[in-house]
């Protein structure tokens, strides 16, 4: 047997891991065909809108790469049977969020959408097939994507002469940053245990990344590394977060904390910024999942260690907002508060498990009337992400396209991302714009004190000790 040329490949699931992964795939290997398919249709839509500033995901970088390889050999589609049939490889990138109901819930990832994809591969492949787990899932999915695989294949008109294997490739890209992550990899995890197919696999990075890069494991170890690698990239977070509150009452400042600390090459200078709690869609699900692996396996003590990585993670979200309320005397009924960045991070309009969230929610159940500004998230999905709160107190929140115009009589700034734009905030405009007594609340640490010291507002700064 050789090594399987891979020439046509089928991506299910068309969103921030499926869409940006298989446009660099396409955009460094041309002589493959990639069909990215999804059951949402107005997602499809939008992928394909004439006008590449309408793509779904913003990710600095992608628009110009979609626009390169869009209809040249990337192609977005909602008919997934074809676009299975005629793969030799399909990729599975699909959502898996944490269980709501059930065994597990609140824990676990509901694989459902793995297994109702995986039914399809089934059902559609033909000839020889190799499937790669791209999702985050838990330990031991590739297990169950075999037996579904094995025994819905009986239904496949073409089942004979029809075979699968499996692999695991993890995909480690941040969002904000996932094309220059996707192009220039720190390293490229493929676990399986057939070799041709690690091969196949292997030889479509090897475009574009060195060999050396590329590490194999088993298909356990491959699961495993990913929930470890967000575990640990969280606890850095939940760790210098711990470390901000202790600043802000000792006098210590967590930007001379995180220096003296990161010079360490063993600890180093990354990952290490306080704020107000990480959002995204991976870090509390995956800590959450391995929790759920730990207690399943009979290892309550290391489940306990990880869960105080998400517990500690709500309350820095939690004493942020507290600490905002105290500062306005206890009271936000009818006080006009702007809040900068809804995103979960800059360079992004995913708002998944974004503390801005939460902390919009209470200060509307509170009686605050909030300008919401974000440079990428738009209108709509805030309303989506506020739910029923924003419903029932609609007339206490207003979007803002235009951030001069968000200071407008406030009594309060809260910055929530780090985008850019409010890293060059002109504060003596600002400064004239807000009421009196007023505060600027900097939950991610990109305002510089000593330029707004002198300006009319108060200023509270995570992390920064002697806070007024
Ligand atoms: C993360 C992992 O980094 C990535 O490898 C994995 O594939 C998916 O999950 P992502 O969630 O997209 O990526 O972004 P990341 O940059 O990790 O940020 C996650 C959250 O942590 C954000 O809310 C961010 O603001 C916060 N964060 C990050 C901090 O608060 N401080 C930091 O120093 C870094
Ligand atoms: P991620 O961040 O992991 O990429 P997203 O939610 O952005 O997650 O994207 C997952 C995509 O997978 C969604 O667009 C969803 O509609 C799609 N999807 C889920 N289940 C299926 C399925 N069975 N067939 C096709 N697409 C699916």
């Amino acid at each position: 047997m050789a090594v399987k040329n891979i020439q046509s490949v089928c991506c299910i699931g068309a969103g921030y891991v499926g869409g940006p992964t298989m446009a660099v795939i396409a955009d460094n290997c041309p002589n493959i065909n990639i069909t990215i398919v999804d059951l949402n249709k107005e997602r499809i839509d939008l992928w394909n809108s004439d006008d590449v500033t309408k793509i779904p995901i913003f990710e600095p970088g992608l628009q110009k790469i979609i626009k390169k390889v869009r209809n040249r050999n990337l192609f977005f589609t909602t008919e997934i049977a074809n676009s299975i049939k005629n793969a030799d490889m399909v990729f599975i990138s699909v959502n898996t969020p944490t269980k709501t109901k059930g065994i597990g819930a609140g824990r676990a990832s509901d694989i459902s959408w793995v297994e109702a994809c995986t039914r399809q591969v089934a059902r559609y492949a033909t000839g020889e097939t190799i499937v790669v787990e791209k999702s985050t899932i838990p330990v031991r999915t590739a297990e169950a994507v075999k037996t579904i695989l094995k025994n819905n294949s009986k239904k496949n008109p073409s089942k004979e002469g029809c075979s699968f294997s499996v692999l695991s490739n993890p995909e480690f890209l941040a969002e904000g940053t996932a094309i220059k992550d996707l192009q220039n990899p720190d390293r490229i995890l493929i676990g399986g245990d057939d070799e041709l197919s690690i091969q196949a696999l292997k030889n479509i990075y090897l475009n574009w990344v060195s060999e050396e890069k590329v590490i194999t494991t088993n298909l356990w170890s491959s699961e495993l590394s990913k929930l470890t690698a967000n575990a640990f990239l969280a606890q850095r977070i939940s760790s210098i977060n711990s470390i901000s509150a202790l600043c802000e009452v000792t006098g210590a400042d967590i930007n001379e904390v995180k220096k003296a600390i990161g010079l360490d090459t063993r600890i180093g200078q990354k990952f290490l910024n306080a704020g107000p709690g990480f959002g995204g869609s991976c870090f509390k699900k995956d800590i959450l999942n391995l929790t759920y692996l730990c207690q399943h396996f009979g290892l309550p003590e290391v489940s306990s260690y990880w869960e105080q990585v998400v517990s500690i993670n709500d309350w820095q979200t939690y004493r942020i907002y507290k600490m905002v309320i105290n500062k306005l005397f206890g009271n936000v009924t009818n006080k006009k508060i702007a809040i900068l960045g809804f995103a979960f991070k800059a360079d992004t309009n995913d708002t998944r498990e974004s503390p801005a969230i939460f902390i919009c929610k209470e200060l509307l159940v509170e009686g605050a009337f909030l300008t919401i500004h974000d440079p990428k998230v738009n209108e709509s999905q805030i309303d989506i992400d506020l739910g029923e709160v924003g419903q029932e107190n609609r007339s206490n929140w207003s979007y803002s396209d235009d951030l001069l115009k968000t200071y407008d009589n406030c009594d309060a700034i809260i910055i929530l991302t780090e985008w850019e734009e409010y890293k060059k905030i002109n504060w003596d405009f600002v400064s004239n714009k807000m009421n009196s007594p007023s505060w600027v609340f900097d939950t991610r640490k990109i305002v510089s004190p000593e330029e707004v010291k002198n300006y009319d507002f108060n200023f509270w700064q995570v992390g920064l000790g002697n806070n007024i």
